[in-house]
């Protein structure tokens, strides 16, 4: 996905620019670009394709300066040409990079075309640069001229702007995409992501929705949504948390556990504004989305479970038709695939050799197009299909998949939103979704609350053989997540059911020896969960169940009640998964299994 790097300093920064796009490849990205400020005017380089592309332009001809901006676009509007990656210019007197979507491009551009501006890309970008060109004859401060300038945006942005007249500051704001100050001496820098700038410093300002930075070599001044000047807090980046270390935690599945709020925000980020689901995110083909009649989303393991939840939203939302199977069924039968149907692949590492081989089985039949919901940008999954939604979840070490699922099912909610909006859903629907999902970070939070709690009940699984988990609706996948699991991670023995299939089969196993975990949703299935839940009681079973207080459930004999946050009916599949997740975790631990690398087990399977 884009990334923006920006910096002034009293030395050439151009290799400082060009390092941090390097450090932001891992993001995914079509083109790159960097405009350099000197005495004489803004110079720029762009380039298709690597990074390295660029590195070769400097080489052929070096341009030096002490304050500049730099970008990795990933495209969305407008193919991956040098004229659409950034810099963008207005004239040689402004140059911009972005991230995001500016949804109200077009009559902007009218507009802007009106009054005499000349376009030479496809992006919506280019459309702010100009903006504030225009501002700028009437305001003629460039910090007063962006701040003006960004109240007429609607969507998501984050931005980073150069003045070809002014040497001594460059300014930068976000709203609804990332962005963060570091701070040095005598030099300042901006960037999307801390790692790209961790090459000249570990101090950092995060910036917050609505804040425009000014930044000069010594000073940096912030202004908050309404212009006052706020004093956001630096903090310094702790080396010692990345991805190949476990921090505070004891394994890395705890840490990933703990990661879930902040990796779900980043599958957010610059999907969703403040009412909508922002289809650009889906890339330059987006228009798939008013074509799609069905959809068939093909997965194995934890992804499979996530597919199966997107069943349930999808059917209920879009009112599409919608199946999902396992990747290694799929591949050796012959599929009918009904017309427009869209081919939707999940998987955490995008090597998994099941799904790649369906993805090569469904190219070869009338899709409509190949969908891959994906936590690597650089795998096969990602480069093989037409369209990509990233998940953003970042490296994921725990073989049991944790922080890669909810991401997974935070990425198949924008989708499913989207596709329901083609599909006859009202806007003050989605305007309720997408602030659920705006919710979803602190709820999941919130879940992490009960860990204390939840490592109590694990003593008492530490000598079971077998565990039965239920739930119905879209709960019904969550506990076969559930149940994987624990198998995966402590060996006990688990199954799942829709709880509606108990008293056809596995009531027969229900005594004292029997833990039965049930998740109950607070919707219109309550009631039919808690006479399953009676069932269970009535043959001496020991139930333990995760629900919100207003369910009205509590401890009783032969029930444990655990407390899930009360959320809204769309997010409670994702808000249920961490109590399964930390029960796995902490019974795996009093078992003393090898939590993080069970036995038998691959993060990847790139065999059949
Ligand atoms: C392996 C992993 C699971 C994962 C499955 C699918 O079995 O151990 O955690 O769910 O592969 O992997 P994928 O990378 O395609 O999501």
């Amino acid at each position: 996905m884009c990334g923006i790097v920006g910096a002034i300093a009293r030395r050439n920064v151009s290799k400082i620019l060009i390092e941090g796009l390097s450090r932001l490849e891992y993001r995914g990205y079509d083109s790159s670009g960097v405009a350099i400020n000197n005495e004489e005017g803004v110079y720029f380089h762009r380039a298709v394709g690597k990074v390295q592309a660029l590195r070769d332009k400097f080489s052929e001809q070096p341009l030096d300066g002490k304050m500049g901006i730099a970008h990795t676009r990933w495209a969305t509007h407008g193919k991956p040409t040098e004229a659409n990656a950034h810099p963008h210019f207005s004239g040689d007197d402004l140059a911009l990079v972005h991230n995001g979507i500016i949804e109200n491009h077009e009559p902007l551009r009218r507009e802007l075309k009106d009054k005499g501006y000349e376009f030479n890309s496809e992006t919506d970008t280019e459309v702010i640069v100009h903006l504030i060109h225009d501002a700028l004859k009437t305001q003629p401060d460039l910090l007063k001229a962006v701040q003006s300038s960004l109240s007429r945006l609607e969507g998501a942005f984050a931005i980073g702007v150069v003045q070809k007249d002014d040497n001594e500051r460059f300014i930068a704001a976000r709203k609804g995409s990332p962005l963060v100050i570091g701070v040095g001496i005598e030099e300042n820098f901006v960037a999307s992501d801390q790692l790209a700038l961790l090459h000249v410093t570990d101090q950092f300002i995060f910036l917050e929705e609505g804040d425009v930075a000014d930044v000069s070599r010594d000073q940096v001044t912030i202004y908050d949504i309404r212009g006052e000047v706020q004093e956001r807090p630096v903090s310094v980046f702790n080396h010692n948390v990345d991805a190949t270390d476990k921090g505070e935690f004891r394994h890395y599945m705890m840490k990933e556990i703990y990661e879930q709020p902040n990796v779900i925000s980043a599958c957010l980020e610059g999907r969703i504004s403040d009412s909508k689901v922002l289809t650009s995110c889906f890339g330059a083909e987006s228009d798939f989305l008013k074509k799609v009649e069905n959809i068939h989303i093909v997965a194995c393991g934890t992804s499979y479970h996530a597919g199966m939840v997107a069943k349930y939203w999808i059917e209920e939302l879009a009112g599409l038709p919608c199946s999902v199977e396992v990747a290694s069924e799929y591949r050796y039968r012959k599929v009918a695939v009904p017309k427009n149907t869209l081919f939707l692949t999940l998987s955490q590492s995008g090597e998994t050799a099941d799904t790649l081989a369906a993805l090569r089985m469904a190219k070869e039949l009338n899709y409509l197009t190949t969908l891959a919901i994906c936590n690597v940008p650089s795998s096969t999954l990602v480069r093989e299909s037409a369209l990509t939604l990233l998940t953003n979840a970042g490296a994921e070490i725990g073989v049991a998949s944790t922080k890669a699922f909810t991401t997974q099912l935070t990425a198949l909610l924008i989708t499913s939103v989207a596709i329901a909006v083609e599909n006859g859903l009202s806007a003050e629907k989605e305007k309720t979704l997408v602030q659920a999902m705006r919710s979803l970070p602190a709820c999941v939070n919130e879940a992490l609350q009960q860990d204390g709690h939840i490592k109590q009940i694990a003593d008492k699984f530490a000598n079971k053989h077998n565990a039965l988990f239920l739930g119905r609706g879209a709960m019904f996948p969550i506990a076969l997540e559930g149940s994987l699991k624990l198998k995966e991670i402590s060996y006990i023995h688990a199954e799942a059911y829709p709880a509606g299939e108990l008293k056809h089969g596995p009531l027969a196993l229900v005594d004292e020896d029997m833990p039965i975990i049930t998740l109950v949703p607070h919707n219109g299935m309550l009631d039919k969960i808690k006479s399953n839940l009676q069932e269970v009681a009535a043959r001496g079973g020991e139930l333990y169940v995760f629900a919100d207080r207003e369910t009205d459930l509590h401890n009783e004999e032969n029930i444990t009640f655990s407390e899930v946050p009360k959320v809204e009916a769309i997010l409670e599949p994702i808000v249920h998964t961490i109590p399964l997740q930390l029960l796995s975790y902490h019974v795996a631990v009093v078992k003393g299994t090898d939590v993080d690398q069970p036995r038998n087990l691959a993060k990847s399977v790139t065999v059949e």
